[in-house]
């Protein structure tokens, strides 16, 4: 799953579209899901980040977490981004040193972290390049990794239409649903998933549609959303 050299020049950051999508797929589903603001102070928000800097040393505006710190879902020193691309990585992460900033595989960057530190995500962000064939693998990987941890809301972005594929939100569930991951982690847990897909039309100028699916667990105490540890 590498990059390709033109991924250093898009600008996630600047595209009202993506901001739309931030705002629908991670900020609002969050809240009406879980009734917070924020995340709990204890928690981490985990993304495959992309490019979050173009001037050396300054986080880009309206990148993914500057509009997450922004619009008060997380603050600076609970995003964890992760990144495969070594270009983009090195752009990143001397922007913003509160920020977690990670070269590597995302699902491989996760399962090392978790090895070695307190693994405490409350928003996981698979904001993929993928068209679903390939991505329901990967997103059920990470779902069935992240099975054992309450309270957390995945994100799943992936590509549905490019100019030579076409593919539909019901190819990402069907691909999903035939996962032994997905299958194992829906019997295990109370996994549910958001049928409130969203489509929207990719970054800047591309005709690429995007498709999300969200997929979360939370824990009702006294008809209030508690997590397990209170907060
Ligand atoms: C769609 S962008 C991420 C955008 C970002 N989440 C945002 O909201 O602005 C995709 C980025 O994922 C990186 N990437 C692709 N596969 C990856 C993987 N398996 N692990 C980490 N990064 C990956 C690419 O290099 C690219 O920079």
């Amino acid at each position: 799953m590498k990059s390709s050299k033109s991924q250093l020049d898009i600008h996630y950051e600047a595209c009202p579209k993506k901001l739309e999508a931030r705002n629908q797929t991670i900020i609002q589903s969050y809240r009406n899901i879980f009734h917070k603001k924020s995340i709990p102070a204890n928690k981490q928000y985990w993304a495959i980040c992309g490019r979050c800097s173009y001037k050396k040393g300054k986080l880009a505006e309206n990148c993914e977490p500057d509009q997450l710190i922004k619009e008060k879902l997380i603050k600076s020193n609970q995003f964890h981004g992760v990144e495969i691309c070594p270009e983009i990585y090195e752009a990143n992460k001397n922007s913003n040193k509160q920020i977690h900033w990670y070269l590597g595989d995302f699902y491989e960057s996760m399962v090392e972290y978790s090895n070695h530190n307190k693994f405490k995500p409350a928003i996981v962000n698979v904001d993929m390049l993928l068209m679903p064939k390939c991505g329901a693998e990967y997103l059920s990987k990470i779902m069935h990794f992240l099975t054992p941890i309450k309270n957390i809301m995945i994100v799943g972005n992936f590509i549905i239409k490019t100019r030579q594929h076409v593919a539909t939100i019901e190819d990402m569930m069907k691909r999903l649903e035939k996962e032994p991951c997905f299958q194992s982690s829906m019997s295990s847990d109370n996994w549910k998933i958001k049928r409130q897909y969203y489509l929207y039309n990719g970054t800047g100028k591309t005709r690429t549609k995007m498709g999300t699916i969200i997929l979360y667990k939370e824990v009702k105490r006294g008809g209030r959303y508690k997590d397990v540890d209170g907060n």
